[in-house]
C-alpha cells in the first residue's frame, strides 16, 4: 500500500525530540511492507540541505492557508520525502515550533494547517514526477501528533474515504488555538462543536486527529492505558476511553535504529562491545575531561533531555547534592525552558569538578554521554515512550526512571535499570541509593549492564503491528461510517 507519513520532524533534517528519531527510522523499517513516503514542512534545514529537491506540484491554498509548491527529495535507503516549499511559513530561524525567543510562532495554526491540508491533498495524486497514468496517491495517511491532526478533518470534510491512523507521541502538546482560527483554516462551522474539534471553546488540532481518524495509536502500552484516565488524559481522557472501548486505541512501543550501537558508533571516543569495560571506561574518561570533572572512581550519572516540566528535572536538581556527597558526578546535556536551564547552570557553578552542564543540542555529545555514563537519570512525570532510556541501555548506562508510560514498559527494575513509583525526591533518592549499592557490587553491576545491552528494541518488532494495521484499514476502506 502507499502510505503517507505526516510529521513535523525527521532526524535527517530537523530533530527536537524523539519524534524526529521515529520519523527517520519507522518509515524506513516499513519499506519492506509498504511504499511509505514522508511529508514534512520546508524548514531551512530541508530547503538548504544537501539533497536536491524536485518541484512536482502546486498545491492550492484554502481560506488563509497560502498555496505552495510540493518538493520531492530522495534520501538514502530510497526514502522519498515530500516537502512544502513555502518560505513565508517555514523558512525562518528558530525551531519548528518556537521563535528564537522561545515563544510559539504566532501563526502555528496556519503553518501546521498547511501541513495538514497538503497531506489531505496528497490523497488525490499530485506528484507529477510519477507516470501520469499512475500518479502516486496515498492509500492511507499516518499522522503524527497535533501538527498533522487537522489532515483527518480535511479528508472527512471533502468526503474522501482514505483511511487515517493518528499516532500520539505526546498528548500534552495539543495545538490549541482561538475559535477565530477555524475560519482562517477553512474549517466548516459544523465541525466546531463538542463532537468535533472544539475543546473548551478552542480549536484543537489534537482532537481533530482523534475524532476524525480511523485508528489511534500511541507509543507504549502503559501510556495507552494511562491516557484514558484523568491523571494523564489532559482533558481528553473521556474521548480516549471511548476509543479504547471501541478497540480503536492501541499502544505500539517504539524501537531504536541500528545507528545506536556502541560497537560501530563513530561519534564515540572509543567504540566498545559488551563486556569491554575498559573501552567503555575510555568514554567515561573522555566525558569527565570534556566536562572538566575531577578524576574519580565513583559513578557518573547523565541527563540527556529536553529541559521541560515533563522530564522532572526539579527532582534531579533536588537530589544532585546528595549524589555528589555520596561520591557521584553528574553531566547534563539539554535545552528548553530558561528557568530550568538556569537552575542547572547554577548547580554546575556550585559543584565545579562534580557537576558539568552543557546547555544546547548536540547529537555527538548526547551519544558520548550515553556511552560514558554509568547511569541515566530520567524521572519523567509522564513518558509516552522515551527513547533516551533505550539508547542508554544499549550503551551500557543503566536508567533510573519513574515507573510511568514507556519507562515502565522498557526497564526491568533491578535487571536492566531502576524504577521508582512516587514522583517524589525521596523515592527517586531511594532508587539512586540502590544504584550506588549495585555500583559497589561489581559483579552484579556488570551483569545488569550486560542485561541492558542485550535488549534489542529493534524496529523490526514494532513494525509488524503498524504494517498489519495499515493493511487492515486499507482493506476495510474506512472503519468509520461516513
Ligand atoms: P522526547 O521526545 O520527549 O524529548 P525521547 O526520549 O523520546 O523524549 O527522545 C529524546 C531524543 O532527543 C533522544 O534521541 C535524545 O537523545 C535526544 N535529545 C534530547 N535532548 C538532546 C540534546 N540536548 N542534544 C542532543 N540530543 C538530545
Ligand atoms: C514524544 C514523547 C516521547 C516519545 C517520543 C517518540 O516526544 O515525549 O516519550 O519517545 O515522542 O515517540
Amino acid at each position: 500500500h502507499r502510505v503517507l507519513f505526516v510529521t513535523s520532524e525527521i532526524a535527517d533534517f530537523v530533530k527536537v525530540g524523539g519524534l524526529g528519531d521515529v520519523s527517520a527510522a519507522l518509515p524506513r523499517a516499513l519499506q519492506v511492507h509498504h511504499d511509505v513516503r514522508v511529508l514534512i514542512p520546508g524548514y531551512p534545514q530541508v530547503i538548504n540541505g544537501s539533497w536536491p529537491i524536485t518541484v512536482v506540484a502546486e498545491l492550492p491554498g484554502r481560506a488563509e492557508i497560502p498555496s505552495c509548491r510540493l518538493g520531492r527529495i530522495e534520501l538514502p535507503e530510497g526514502l522519498i520525502v515530500y516537502t512544502l516549499i513555502c518560505p513565508e511559513l517555514y523558512e525562518r530561524p528558530g525551531s519548528p515550533y518556537l521563535d528564537p525567543q522561545g515563544r510559539d510562532w504566532s501563526d502555528n495554526d496556519i503553518r501546521f494547517g498547511r501541513l495538514s491540508l497538503a497531506a489531505a491533498q496528497l490523497c488525490e495524486g499530485h506528484d507529477r514526477h510519477e507516470p501520469v497514468a499512475a500518479p502516486w496517491q496515498a492509500d492511507l495517511l499516518h499522522l503524527h501528533d497535533w501538527q498533522a491532526g487537522l489532515a483527518a478533518g480535511y479528508l472527512r470534510w471533502s468526503g474522501v474515504t482514505t483511511p487515517c491512523v493518528f499516532t500520539i507521541h505526546n498528548l500534552a502538546y495539543q495545538g490549541l488555538f482561538s475559535r477565530t482560527s477555524a475560519a482562517r483554516l477553512g474549517v466548516p462551522d459544523s465541525a466546531f462543536e463538542a463532537g468535533g474539534l472544539e475543546f473548551f471553546d478552542q480549536l484543537s488540532f489534537m482532537k481533530a486527529g482523534l475524532v476524525y481518524s480511523d485508528h489511534i495509536t500511541t507509543v507504549s502500552t502503559t501510556y495507552a492505558r494511562e491516557i484514558t484516565t484523568p491523571a494523564f488524559g489532559c482533558g481528553l481522557d473521556g474521548l480516549l476511553a471511548d476509543l479504547a472501548g471501541q478497540g480503536r486505541l492501541t499502544g505500539i512501543v517504539n524501537g531504536i535504529d541500528d545507528s545506536w550501537n556502541p560497537r560501530t558508533d563513530t561519534y564515540l571516543a572509543r567504540s566498545f562491545a559488551t563486556s569491554d569495560w575498559a573501552g567503555k571506561r575510555a568514554n567515561t574518561e573522555y566525558v569527565r575531561r570534556s566536562f572538566r570533572l575531577a578524576v574519580s572512581h565513583g559513578p557518573l550519572f547523565a541527563v540527556v533531555s529536553r529541559l521541560v516540566h515533563q522530564k522532572g528535572l526539579d527532582l534531579t536538581i533536588a537530589v544532585a547534592e546528595s549524589i555528589v556527597r555520596s561520591g557521584g558526578q553528574i553531566v547534563v546535556i539539554g535545552c528548553g525552558e530558561p528557568p530550568i536551564e538556569n537552575a542547572l547552570r547554577n548547580l554546575a557553578a556550585r559543584f565545579p569538578g562534580a557537576i558539568g552542564v552543557s546547555i544546547g543540542f548536540s547529537e555527538r555529545e548526547a551519544r558520548c554521554l550515553f556511552a560514558g555514563s554509568d547511569f541515566l537519570l530520567m524521572p519523567s512525570r509522564f513518558e509516552p515512550c522515551g527513547l533516551s532510556q533505550m539508547y542508554a541501555q544499549r550503551f551500557g548506562s543503566l536508567p533510573i526512571a519513574h515507573r510511568t508510560g514507556g519507562l515502565a514498559d522498557t526497564i526491568e527494575d533491578g535487571v536492566t535499570g531502576f524504577l521508582f513509583d512516587e514522583m517524589s525526591p525521596d523515592d527517586f533518592q531511594e532508587a539512586i541509593r540502590r544504584a550506588f549499592r549495585v555500583f559497589g557490587a561489581t559483579d552484579l553491576f556488570y551483569a545488569m549492564r550486560r542485561a541492558a545491552m542485550a535488549i534489542h528494541y529493534q524496529w523490526r518488532l514494532s513494525v509488524q503491528p503498524y504494517a498489519d494495521l495499515y493493511s487492515t484499514l486499507v482493506a476495510s476502506d474506512r472503519v468509520l461510517a461516513r
